[in-house]
C-alpha cells in the first residue's frame, strides 16, 4: 500500500475546563470534519493526502492547530471554512481563495 504524500494533522487534544488551552474545546472536531468532507470531494487527492486526528502538537494557544506533514506548514485558529484553502495549498492549487 502506497503511503500518502502528505498528511494533514488536526490536533484533537481535549483538556478539562480550567486547564491549559487545548484545541478540542476550540472547535477542532468541526475542523477535522470539514477537512475530511473537503478531501472526500476531491477525488484527485484520494490516496495522496490523508487527514488525521492527532494529540497535542505543542502550541496549544490559538487553536485549533493544523500541521501539514512533511511540509511543516502550520495553521492556528483554524475554522471549518479554512478547509478548502488548506487543501488548495496541500494540493498545490493556490488559484482559489
Ligand atoms: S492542545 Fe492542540 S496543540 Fe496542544
Amino acid at each position: 500500500m502506497a503511503h500518502p504524500e502528505r498528511i494533514v494533522f488536526v490536533c484533537m487534544n481535549q483538556r478539562p475546563p480550567g486547564a491549559k488551552a487545548s484545541c478540542g474545546p476550540a472547535g477542532a472536531g468541526e475542523v477535522l470534519a470539514a477537512l475530511r468532507a473537503e478531501l472526500e470531494a476531491r477525488t484527485e487527492l484520494w490516496g495522496r493526502v490523508r487527514v488525521a486526528a492527532s494529540s497535542c502538537l505543542g502550541p496549544c494557544e490559538q487553536g485549533p492547530h493544523v500541521v501539514v506533514y512533511p511540509d511543516d506548514v502550520w495553521y492556528a485558529e483554524v475554522k471549518p471554512e479554512d478547509a478548502c484553502r488548506i487543501l488548495d495549498t496541500v494540493s498545490g492549487d493556490r488559484s482559489q481563495g
